[in-house]
């Protein structure tokens, strides 16, 4: 029986030794396991026992040229006895027809295995920046100064940085403080020079960056989520390069869908002659077609009519001023998303039609935090 409920111990316990094989493994992941979590799971149970199970979790993406709503996806696992019987498929329908009730346009994951996914409907969408901070780059970052650990007394400024991205998911300040306390993470601060006092009088300094390095197996070695001043970052990069030994270190980026670099950061990082190259943001299927035609008709500056064609499903009709394409569902998700810095999808749609939708491809963006 397939059925949606709070993350179990049995359930944790069926991922936790599908997937890493080691404990600690709910902790890593609070926005699903943790008290008052978001999330949830959908599990496949027979005979009282928990075959199958996936994570779940809604999450509303802020980008410059719109919003959209999508649902996570994570920790897909069947036990090892039950395998090859169509159960994880089973359970991945369920988890995208709860989030498509949710009112999630797409449903996203991050996967080990792309042919499993791949054979499901889902195809590599979204855009970032990788850039790859060999230890040559060390001398061109400004000298370590005001850089410690993050204290749990951070999390209320590292929201408030973290909150000024254009492209990021919403979540709350309590959701930021979870996370941040999840194991295998270093997270440093910079102080600003400047002093503050605080509410007892007391002099303190504000906290103008901060920087997330490592999370569980899949981030080791990355810089996965920061935010605050582009100076003070590059202070922090380079205390993390001196940590890193001989390691070059990874830091993942937003990325505008032209392919430009989002401004402070990477912007920076692209003057200092730092290698970077365009990458995917996650794996993705499209869930609510209508809540897509709705994400671009917001953004266009001419009307498209949207036509379905009954013999012809997971498609259907855009027409234009210019004339009409037959737009895909895989393609629909490209042209709100874009793929790894590339607009084609939307450009297609805008020669054919003759509509300008120049907010196309939003491009969201997701923060090493958010992954599930
Ligand atoms: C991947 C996993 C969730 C598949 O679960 P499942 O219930 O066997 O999946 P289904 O029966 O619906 O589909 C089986 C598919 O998984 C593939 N597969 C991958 N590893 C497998 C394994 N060890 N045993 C059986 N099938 C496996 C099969 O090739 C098959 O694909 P196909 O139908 O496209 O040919 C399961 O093997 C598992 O828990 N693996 C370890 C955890 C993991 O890697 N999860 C993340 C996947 S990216």
């Amino acid at each position: 029986m397939l059925e949606l409920s709070a993350a179990d111990d049995e359930t944790r316990a069926l991922m936790a030794s599908a997937l890493r094989g080691a404990s600690g493994f709910d902790a890593e992941y609070p926005t699903v396991f943790g008290p008052r979590a978001r999330g949830c799971v959908v599990r496949d149970v027979a005979d009282g026992r928990v075959r199958s199970a996936c994570a779940i979790l809604v999450r509303d993406l802020r980008a410059p040229g719109g919003a959209l709503r999508v649902g996570l996806i994570g920790s897909v696992a069947t036990a090892s006895a039950d395998r090859g019987r169509g159960l994880a498929t089973n359970v991945l329908e369920r988890a995208e027809r709860e989030l498509a009730r949710r009112g999630c346009v797409a449903s996203l994951l991050w996967a080990d295995d792309e042919t499993f996914y791949g054979a499901r409907g889902y195809a590599r969408v979204g855009c970032e920046e990788d850039f790859v901070l060999g230890h040559e780059v060390r001398g061109r970052l400004p000298q370590v100064r005001g850089v410690r650990p993050a204290r749990a007394e951070d999390a209320a400024a590292i929201h408030r940085l973290y909150r000024e991205h254009p492209r990021r998911a919403l979540r709350t300040r309590r959701e930021t403080a979870a996370l941040l306390a999840a194991p295998g993470m270093r997270v440093l601060v910079h102080e600003a020079e400047r002093e503050s006092n605080d509410e007892h009088g007391a002099a303190t300094r504000d906290v103008d960056a901060y920087l997330c390095l490592g999370r569980g197996g899949d981030l080791a070695g990355a810089a996965h989520e920061w935010g605050g001043d582009a100076d003070a970052l590059l202070r922090l990069l380079r205390a993390a390069l001196d940590d890193a030994g001989a390691a070059p270190l990874y830091l993942m980026a937003p990325l505008a869908a032209d392919g430009a670099p989002e401004p402070g950061l990477p912007a920076r990082l692209r003057e200092l002659g730092v290698a970077s190259a365009p990458g995917v943001l996650a794996m993705g299927k499209l869930l609510d077609p209508a809540a897509a035609i709705r994400a671009i008709d917001a953004a266009a500056c001419a009307p498209i009519a949207w036509n379905d064609d009954p013999d012809r499903p997971a498609s259907r009709t855009a027409t234009g001023p210019r004339g009409a394409v037959r737009i895909s569902d895989e393609r629909l998700l490209e042209a709100l998303f874009g793929v790894s810095g590339r607009r084609e999808a939307a450009e297609a749609l805008e020669r054919a039609t003759g509509a300008t939708i120049p907010a196309l491809p939003l491009a969201p963006f997701l923060w090493g935090l958010d992954s599930i």
